[in-house]
This record gives C-alpha cells, sequence and structure tokens, in this order.
C-alpha cells in the first residue's frame, strides 16, 4: 500500500527523453549496472546508441535483464562480475572489455554502498569497506580508463574527446551527514579526486566530471521513501517537492558523455530537486 503511494506518485519524472544515436559507435562500462542509478544509466546510454559493459557484484540475473534491455534497443552489451575495490579484478574487467569491444570511451564509475553507523561504533571495517568500493573503486576503474583513453587517443568519427569518466558521487559531498561518516567522506574524496584527475587529463582531451544525485528512488535509500511517513519527511529536504527517479540521473549521463557537453570538464553537477539550496532558509534565517 504505501509502495503504491510512491509509484503513483504524480510528481514523477518526465517521460523519456534521450536522443536516439548521440552516443552511436561509443563503448560504455557502467560500474554497479544491476540495480538503481548505475541501472538506469546503462539504459539510457544503450538508449543513446552506446555499446555496454554491465558490472556489477551480486545479482547475475539483474545484470541479465539490463544486458536484455540495452540489446533489445539494438545496442551491444554484456554484463562481467568484479568488486571495484579489487585491482586484480578491475584490470581484468578492462581486459575483457578491451577483448570484446576494442576499448573504452565512457566510463560510468558508479558502484557504491551505503552502510551506516554511529560515529563512536563505526568499526575500521566498516569504514574501509565503504572508502574501499565508493573511493577506492573509482579511482580504480579511473586509472584503467585514462590508460586507454591515451593510448589510443582521439577518433574524430567516434568522438572529439579522447574519452569522458563520470563519477557519481552525491550531494553528500557537500553536505555533511552525521551516522554516515564514512559515505559523506568517501563522495568529499570523490570530488577532489575527479577535479585533480581533470585537471591533469585535461590537455589529453580526457574530460572528467560528477553527477551529485540527491535523493533519488533506489534500494539504497528504501526506508526514506516507501511509506507515506518517511515520503513526507524527505519532502521537507526537497524544495521541487518529488523523489527522483533513475532516469533523472540517466539521462545527465548521456549529456555529459555525448560531445554536447565537450567544454565540460572538471565538473559536479547537484541534481536534487533543490536540496542542496538549504530548504531551511526558505521561511527561516
Ligand atoms: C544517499 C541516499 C540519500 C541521498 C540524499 C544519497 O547519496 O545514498 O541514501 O537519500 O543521498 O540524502
Amino acid at each position: 500500500m504505501s509502495k503504491l503511494y510512491c509509484e503513483f506518485d504524480p510528481k514523477r519524472a518526465p517521460a523519456d527523453k534521450t536522443l536516439p544515436g548521440l552516443l552511436k559507435g561509443q563503448k560504455a562500462l557502467v560500474t554497479g549496472a544491476n540495480s538503481g542509478i548505475g541501472k538506469a544509466c546503462a539504459i539510457e546510454l544503450g538508449k543513446a546508441g552506446a555499446d555496454v559493459v554491465v558490472n556489477y557484484v551480486k545479482g547475475d540475473e539483474a545484470a541479465k535483464e539490463v544486458v536484455d534491455t540495452i540489446i533489445s534497443g539494438g545496442s551491444k552489451a554484456f554484463a562481467y562480475q568484479a568488486d571495484v575495490s579489487k585491482e586484480d579484478q578491475v584490470q581484468a574487467m578492462f581486459k575483457r572489455m578491451r577483448e570484446e569491444f576494442g576499448t573504452i570511451d565512457i566510463l560510468i564509475n558508479n558502484a557504491g554502498i551505503q552502510k551506516d553507523s554511529k560515529f563512536t561504533e563505526m568499526s575500521l571495517d566498516l569504514w574501509n569497506l565503504v572508502i574501499g568500493i565508493n573511493l577506492t573503486g573509482q579511482f580504480l576503474c579511473a586509472r584503467e580508463a585514462v590508460r586507454e583513453f591515451k593510448r589510443r587517443g582521439v577518433i574524430p568519427e567516434v568522438s572529439v574527446s579522447a574519452g569522458k569518466i563520470i563519477c557519481i558521487s552525491s550531494v553528500h559531498d557537500v553536505i555533511p551527514w552525521g551516522g554516515h561518516v564514512n559515505y559523506a567522506a568517501s563522495k568529499g574524496g570523490v570530488m577532489l579526486m575527479m577535479k585533480s584527475i581533470a585537471q591533469e587529463v585535461a590537455p589529453d582531451r580526457i574530460r572528467v566530471n560528477s553527477i551529485c544525485p540527491g535523493a533519488i528512488r533506489t534500494p539504497i535509500n528504501t526506508a526514506a521513501w516507501d511509506t507515506p511517513e518517511a515520503y513526507s519527511e524527505l519532502m521537507t529536504l526537497v524544495p521541487y517537492q518529488r523523489i527522483g527517479e533513475p532516469e533523472d540521473i540517466g539521462r545527465m549521463s548521456v549529456f555529459l558523455a555525448s560531445d554536447m557537453a565537450d567544454y565540460m570538464t572538471g565538473a559536479n553537477v547537484y541534481i536534487d530537486g533543490g536540496m542542496t539550496l538549504y530548504p531551511g532558509f526558505a521561511s527561516g534565517g
């Protein structure tokens, strides 16, 4: 019942607006692509004409469904299981992608987890787990992608840039989040990692940007939206008065990966219905 309330939310995301063919001939890798934001990015990239590697850790069936959806839309896709926090697994994944697709043009650095704990009770294991996937995982994948972008260079018929990396970060790269210190630290780290890589590789015509989502309807935050009470509590933080849908992020990933965004690098794009606008100040202050 409570789920229906959210499913029939009249303020849902608008209908699909992907431009078909925008990414034709490009090869994309999306990490954590069998659910939530990663899944939406993979499907939207596929619809825009890119061939896609659907990375996942757990959930073969869900990964297969994403692959089938992309293939039924006319692009190529295959699933690849790898833990992004493990260097050998990441390197094996990039090797396989080169064998299968020849190269990589677009990396969506999405895989991430949230493991909450009161700060004084946060174990080192819980800290390392979140930093390992959310930050080190993005580093390992970005490094392999940049190596390949530099090796290959620009192929003008494919794209005017040598490669694009899109880091999926969070509003919590700037909004502090008590009870989630490991998560906020990982996303704050992603911001300066992204900007530093962007600065270093811009002369190679490689673009690196982040998307910073607010509250998006995904499994990571079900408790924040799956009852009417939770949903209206969440809306006190969202001036635009609706939860985000994974496709809101998927569409931006297509734009950032395309040559339409060619002069964008080192940017943080907040897609959050105004969550970063200090909503408490609409009437206070
Ligand atoms: C978190 C969600 C949260 C959202 C807004 C995201 O990065 O993963 O759990 O709802 O930020 O606070």
